[in-house]
This record gives structure tokens, sequence and C-alpha cells, in this order.
């Protein structure tokens, strides 16, 4: 459902300042009408956009119309929908594809979907005559809050999750929040795992915002939408600026739930059983468990979350994963694969409270062995 006058809401923009990597993200309802409009700098004579088969069902005509009426030539590469897309196979595929349709170093990349799209696309810039000029027009809000911006780029590894992957940057975001509209329930709901996550981070505010707000933005109202979407891009944009290569701790931040979450995505081989977003709910759920039962974080801060995530309806249990569930000690040897290894010494990011995280290096694992069989189904 969409609220009243939508039209009539302004456009918003977020900037990212990276010195000569600096670039903008658009936020606003019904963006793509206008995309020639915010290409216009970028388009030279011809436009690759990569996308998944179902957005290309539902909006591609959205990307290719205004393209046309400018006269810009465009070529597509439809991928299979689903992280299974993000290897290294699919990336061959689209570099010889986008080789064999001779690109050249002017031409514009287009990623037109959601995280997994983003993801591959950047990568894929990244690589292709040694790098060619991408945009972000991401299609669920997990990817417009989140993946779209900072330039990280990735493919999953048999070794785990964006284990391959490269820092480029897209010269512009474009988030437009009628995509975010016609979302399947779960997707939008999925996406507002990594909403709540900046919430909990390091804006205690914003967290109070979105229980304020919970009816707005359970109802989709697009004021609402757009205020929770612009918060988001201005947190990640302000991490992002302060860390880029994420060589601090700052960028690190962004993992909360992610320890976790890989885990569980890994042990569920990617598969449409568990979203990434989903995945990252639990792992906050079950970070948050793992602060309080290291006395960092007070008791009431993790019923509060739960009571949101409860409230919300969101998948935030791994009670709710509908697959073989992994045991606590699979479970364990997945994480020793996250990238936050350092010294061969697993690192979690932590919470003194809702709005207070930060990196721990020296966490008791036997503890987090304990959270998790406490959170597994019994066997
Ligand atoms: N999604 C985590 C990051 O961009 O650093």
């Amino acid at each position: 459902m969409i609220s009243r006058g939508h039209q009539k809401i302004v456009s918003k923009i977020v900037t990212v300042n990276l010195a000569n990597d600096s670039y903008d993200i658009h936020i606003g309802y019904g963006l793509l009408q206008n995309l020639d409009h915010y290409l216009s700098d970028l388009l030279h004579q011809r436009v690759t956009i990569i996308t998944e088969s179902n957005v290309a069902e539902l909006h591609l005509t959205r990307l290719t119309e205004p393209l046309d009426q400018v006269g810009i030539k465009w070529e597509v590469i439809i991928l299979e929908p689903g992280e299974k897309s993000k290897s290294l196979t699919v990336v061959h595929e689209v570099v010889e594809k986008l080789l064999s349709l001779q690109i050249e170093r002017k031409d514009l990349l287009i990623a037109f979907g959601g995280g997994v799209i983003g993801d591959l696309a950047g990568f894929v810039a990244s690589i292709v005559l040694r790098g060619i000029e991408y945009v972000q027009i991401p299609t669920t809000l997990l990817a417009q809050v989140d993946s779209a911006i900072g330039g990280k780029t990735g493919i999953n590894s048999k070794q785990g999750k964006n284990l391959i992957g490269s820092f480029k940057q897209p010269k512009l975001v474009l988030n437009d929040l009628e995509l975010i509209t016609t979302l399947p329930a779960r997707q939008y709901w999925a996406g507002y795992g990594e909403v709540l996550k900046y919430g909990l981070i390091c804006d205690r505010d914003f967290f109070d915002w979105l229980e304020t707000n919970s009816n707005q933005i359970k109802e989709m109202e697009i004021e609402a939408i757009m205020k929770m979407v612009q918060k988001s891009c201005q947190i990640k944009s302000t991490i992002v600026e302060e860390d880029e290569k994420e060589l601090g701790n700052q960028r690190t931040l962004l993992n909360l739930g992610h320890t976790f979450g890989h885990a569980f995505e890994t042990l569920t081989d990617y598969t449409n059983c568990l979203l990434h977003g989903e995945a990252v709910t639990i792992g906050c759920n079950l970070a948050f468990q793992l602060s309080a039962e290291s006395k960092f974080c007070p008791k009431e801060d993790v019923e509060r979350l739960t009571d949101h995530m409860r409230s919300f309806q969101l998948v935030h249990s791994p009670n709710q994963i509908k697959y073989n569930h992994p045991t606590a000690q699979m479970l364990m040897k997945a994480m020793k694969k996250d990238k936050k290894v350092m010294n061969g010494v697993l690192r979690f990011v932590l919470v003194r409270g809702i709005g207070e995280a930060f990196v721990a290096e020296n966490v008791n694992l036997g503890l987090v062995e304990k959270i998790l069989q406490s959170n597994l189904p019994h066997q």
C-alpha cells in the first residue's frame, strides 16, 4: 500500500564523500521516470544492464524506455535470480559476454537488481578492461540501504560468503522507492533487518524512531520509507567515509550480526530458505544475546530488540529456518572462516546496548557455542 500524495514527495540526495570517488545517492519516488536526467553526465555510447530474470520481467522497461527515448544503445545480460549467481563461473560468463559485445572503457554498466546483482556487477565493473564505470539501481530495500552503497563488490567461494571481491565505488546510486513498494513482503522485511541494524550499531534515536513509526513502516507509508531509507543511507555513508576500505574498526561495525548470519547462510547452502537480511536479523539477535551473556549489554536492551523483531514478525530465530538445521559445532566451524578473523582470532561485533556497537577481540567461544545451542531447535 502506498500513502496519499506520494508523487509530491521531494527526492533527497545523500552524498558519499570520498575525494575523487565521491558520488550521490538519490532517493525518491518514481526516479526512474527521469532516468536520462540522472545518468546524463555518464552516458556516452552504450549502456549494458546486468539484471536477473524476475527484475527483468517486472521492471526492465523502466530503464530501456527512457534510454530508447534519448537514443542510447543498450544491451542487457539477464542472470538467474539468487545467491547461486554470485560465483566465479557466472562472473566469467558475464565478462566473456561483455567482451564479445566489444564493450569499451567509456561504456556504462548498470547493476539493476538486489544485493546479488549489485555485488556481482560491481565486481565485473572492477575487472573488465581493468575497470569501467558503473551505476547502482537497487531494486530491494536491502540493496538500497546497504549493499549498493560503499563499493564493496564480491562473490562467494565454497569457503564462505563474499570471500572474493574488490572495492569499486559506483558513480551514482538511484534509490527509486516505487520499486520498494512493489516488493514481495518477505523481501521487504528481510531488508528491514539491515535498516534496524543501523539503529543498533550507532543510533539509538533512530531505533526509537523505528519503534514509534512501526505502523507507518508496516503499512509502507511512503513518507516513512523515505525517512527510513534516507537515514540508513546517511549512516552508511558516514561510516564508509570514515573507513572506506575497512582498515580500521569503523566499517567492521556494519557487520553486526554477520558473523552468525553468514554461518547460517553457508550451512543452508545460500538457498532461498534463508535470505541475507533474515540471516542478519537472526545474527543481530544472537549478537545481542552474546553481548548480554558477556556482561557488556543490559538484558533489557536484548528484550527490547526481540520485542521489536517479534512485533514486526521478522525472521529472528534459527527455529524459523525451514532447512536441515546445522549443529552448533558446524556453525562454529563456518564462523572461523569469517573475513574478520585476524591473526587466527575470530572477532565479533558486540554491543554495550542499543546504538553502541564495538569490535570485540577476545570473545569466549564457549559462550558463543552455548548461545548457538540454546537458540537451535532441539535435534
Ligand atoms: N555491508 C557491509 C559493508 O558495506 O561494509
